[in-house]
């Protein structure tokens, strides 16, 4: 963690709570945002019910975001939602590139790339996904991999007004209960944002860069304390009210602890 970023903690809730619970765990995370003020909250829900969270949300610090975009603004993409659609239902952030995205639907990096442009041209925050798999890992190829993976984002991310995300996100790591080690964490976000630096460094500057991967209460204090960890992208934890609230608490202590 970093004074000069506010931590970001996010919660990626895949294909659960698409309904009524949907909204009774957002109404719990509005009530337990008001014991985190110096911790941006995130929620994203599946499609169905995003505006009914968003009317949920209405009022409170807590932000909206889908879990992918298509990158047209309208047309014949029967099942497709696009950026506008999602801003309607009153999303500001949108997920894009999440691992299982690119290993079960086929987003390409190219692909990654133009969702990413569609999101910010329509007024929306991309949190863009990165992480290497375990092979690739084993083969010594993380860096290659990761920063392949930022390089076809960075030029888009650069020209953006509005605030940016990257995550890092282990492969092996995602809903396996193995997490990365904070230095091994910590290596990978400080080359994300060198590799930012080099193109663009008011990007490398403003960019929060989020740890993904069973990030839980039990580890979060150790990965949120690394330097170039600017908050956290969670999944299986974030369908816990009480299991989320305790990692945005881990992230109010330590920015407590490095004010800006
Ligand atoms: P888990 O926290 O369940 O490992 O999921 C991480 C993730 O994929 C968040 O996008």
């Amino acid at each position: 963690m970093n004074s000069k970023r506010t931590p970001l903690i996010a919660g990626n809730w895949k294909m659960h709570h698409g309904g009524a619970s949907g909204v009774t765990l957002a109404g719990e995370i509005v009530a337990l945002s008001r014991s985190v003020p110096h911790v941006e909250l995130l929620v994203a829900p599946p499609f169905t019910v995003l505006a009914a969270i968003a009317h949920e949300c209405d009022g409170s610090k807590v932000l909206l975001a889908a879990q992918n975009v298509h990158e047209k603004d309208k047309g014949a993409y029967t099942g497709e939602i696009s950026a506008a659609m999602l801003v309607d239902s009153g999303c500001t952030w949108v997920i894009l590139g999440h691992s299982e995205r690119r290993q079960m639907f086929g987003d390409t990096d190219a692909w990654v790339a133009r969702k990413t442009a569609a999101a910010l041209e329509a007024g929306l925050s991309p949190i863009v996904c990165v992480g290497e798999t375990l092979e690739e890992r084993e083969q010594g190829k993380t860096l290659e991999v990761v920063l392949r993976q930022v390089a076809a984002v960075t030029e888009v991310l650069a020209k953006a007004s509005l605030p940016v995300a990257i995550a890092y996100e282990p492969v092996w790591a995602i809903g396996t209960g193995k997490v990365a080690g904070p230095a091994e964490a910590e290596e990978v976000h400080a080359a994300i944002r060198a590799a930012l630096a080099k193109v663009a460094p008011a990007l490398a500057e403003k960019t929060r860069i989020l740890y993904g991967g069973s990030l839980k209460p039990d580890n979060a204090d150790a990965l949120l304390a690394c330097t170039n960890v600017d908050g956290g992208l969670i999944g299986g934890a974030s369908l816990d009210a009480s299991q989320f609230g305790a990692i945005a608490r881990a992230a109010e202590g330590l920015a407590i602890r490095f004010p800006s």
